[in-house]
């Protein structure tokens, strides 16, 4: 059976339009590929700041781990184990600030980590997950799909080629604080059902 799993983020809850598509993505192929779906809303995970207590946690040898340090190693632990488990990663994903939501930063800061994820190499940094299709569907106010203002989209593509996850598409619904959201968000839908 195929695996999907959904990262929300939008602070918009229900009212989403970022977490609306996203579900209506990960239902549609769901029902085409009789897939299961793991569905995760960040906005709901109270995710803190990484700290430098946490990392050293994960570099300490789990037999060494004090209690604390288990139960914040067990936060990454639980991120990257439904990451290795999906066949595909549906993100639903706002534009805050011309950047991700602060809660999809902490969740990005949990999934990277040194010989888990990714690990450098004398040629460089080598992502160490693979074969796996990772689809963003990115909701904005404004238009920036193409433009040199979104830089969401670079970072979204380096961050996942960055841990071995190359094969990224993007569905956009732009223009939702604009004049004409119902074409834009109709259009996103039409892509989705390509799918
Ligand atoms: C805190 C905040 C910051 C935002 N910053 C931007 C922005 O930089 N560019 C933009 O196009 N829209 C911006 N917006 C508008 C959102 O991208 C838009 O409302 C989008 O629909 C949010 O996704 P959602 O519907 O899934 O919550 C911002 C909205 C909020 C709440």
């Amino acid at each position: 059976m195929k695996h999907i799993l959904v990262i929300n983020s939008s602070l918009n809850l229900e009212s989403s339009h970022s977490t609306l598509l996203a579900n209506q993505l990960a239902h549609h192929l769901s029902e085409k590929y009789q897939a299961s779906i793991n569905s995760q809303d960040l906005s709901t995970h109270d995710l803190p700041h990484l700290t430098q207590f946490e990392m050293n946690a994960w570099m300490t040898d789990p037999s060494e781990r004090t209690s604390e340090q288990q139960a914040l190693c067990e936060i990454s632990d639980t991120y990257i184990g439904q990451i290795k488990r999906a066949d595909t990663i549906v993100i639903g994903m706002p534009m805050y600030n011309f950047g991700v939501p602060s809660t999809f930063k902490a969740w990005v800061d949990r999934i990277a980590r040194a010989g888990i994820t990714f690990q450098y190499t004398p040629e460089g940094p080598k992502g160490l997950l693979q074969n796996k299709k990772v689809i963003v569907v990115a909701a904005r106010g404004g238009m920036y799909q193409g433009t040199p203002k979104d830089t969401q989209t670079s970072y979204l593509k380096d961050f996942f080629g960055f841990i071995g996850l190359t094969d990224v598409d993007f569905i956009y619904a732009e223009g939702l604080a604009m004049s004409d959201k119902e074409t834009s968000i109709a259009a996103a839908q039409a892509k989705i059902q390509q799918y």
